[in-house]
């Protein structure tokens, strides 16, 4: 599975610009702005990073979805001055002087993969959501609690377990086909940057956990059980990926619950 993973990311991904059609469809009556959909090639991961940094440095304006600026839709290649990947760059390294838009102070290459991100923002391996229903987030809510048992393992603002990572501001983060793979792949990817991890100590003891912090000196998981761990590196071993502990829920919702979750879950934009 993870060999599978690792080994699938070694392929270069081809945007197919499909999107164009979209594209026009949507915004062709919008004469003030540029449509940009490029041909290019970027790896997978160039495509996790650059979504890492887009979360640490950019949803805090644009959103999880990319659209949250007016006149801009990132994620469908709506802007306003970009009219290819490299504009896309430089833009992000430098801002857009005399607008909201900050320099970053990021290198060129980081640029590029948040560009590689932006570019495959509205499909996940090529898939558009299953989840197309509209959700009903209350309906989401009890789903959550119940019959998901969601709650055991992952708290939103203050309630619920912690052996999975606190959603509270899980809508504001992720968009709505990250949600999706999570709750029906747990194992695929891990968008919130926390995964989990397997740990052997000097002593031959092993311990596994998410790791939700480490540094120069050591490694902070949370266990299973929910408590946080430090392990110093001079310790470890060896380190590897172990597979999640979220159940996979592929075939336990219909199309409608699985709605219903995702509208519950894009709600909780709570720690700002
Ligand atoms: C402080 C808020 C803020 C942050 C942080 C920010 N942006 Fe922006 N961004 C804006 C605003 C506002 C605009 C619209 C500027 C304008 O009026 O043309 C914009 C415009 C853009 C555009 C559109 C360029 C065009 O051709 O129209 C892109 C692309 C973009 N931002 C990407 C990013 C990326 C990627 C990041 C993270 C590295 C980021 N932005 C961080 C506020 C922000
Ligand atoms: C047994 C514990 C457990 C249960 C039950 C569980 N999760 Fe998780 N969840 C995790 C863990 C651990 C992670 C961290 C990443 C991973 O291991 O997949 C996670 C990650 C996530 C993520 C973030 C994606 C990421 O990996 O960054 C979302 C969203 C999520 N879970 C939603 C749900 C929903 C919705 C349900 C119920 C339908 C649910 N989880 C049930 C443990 C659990």
């Amino acid at each position: 599975m993870f060999m599978g993973r690792w080994y699938r990311g070694c392929f270069a991904v081809k945007l197919v610009s499909m999107l164009r059609f979209q594209i026009l469809l949507l915004f062709g009556a919008s004469l003030a702005h540029i449509v940009v959909a490029q041909e290019h090639s970027y790896t997978q991961g160039d495509i996790a990073a650059g979504g890492q940094f887009y979360r640490m440095n950019c949803v805090g304006c644009h959103g999880g979805d990319g659209a949250t600026v007016s006149g801009i839709d990132l994620g469908r290649g709506k802007f306003k001055i970009a009219k290819n990947d490299e504009d896309l760059v430089r833009i992000i390294v430098n801002g857009i002087p005399g607008t909201g838009m900050p320099s970053t102070n990021t290198s060129s290459a980081r640029a590029t993969m948040i560009v590689a991100y932006l570019r495959t923002m509205n499909e996940v391996k090529g898939r558009q959501s299953i989840a197309a229903a509209r959700g009903n987030a209350g309906r989401g809510k009890v789903l959550f609690e119940g019959k998901g048992g969601c709650i055991g393992c992952h708290r939103i603002l203050g309630s619920g377990g912690r052996s999975g990572p606190d959603l509270s501001d899980v809508g504001h983060l992720l968009r709505p086909i990250d949600i999706e793979t999570a709750i029906l792949d747990a194992d695929d990817q891990y968008p919130l940057g926390t995964r989990p991890v397997r740990v052997i100590r000097k002593s031959g003891a092993a311990v596994s956990g998410l790791l939700v912090n480490q540094d120069t000196y050591s490694l902070q998981l949370v266990d299973q059980e929910g408590s946080l761990r430090s392990i110093e590196r001079s310790d470890v071993k060896h380190e590897g990926p172990t597979p999640s502990w979220m159940p996979s829920y592929r075939g336990k919702f219909d199309a409608q619950e699985l709605a219903d979750l995702i509208a519950y879950l894009m709600r909780q934009k709570g720690v700002q």
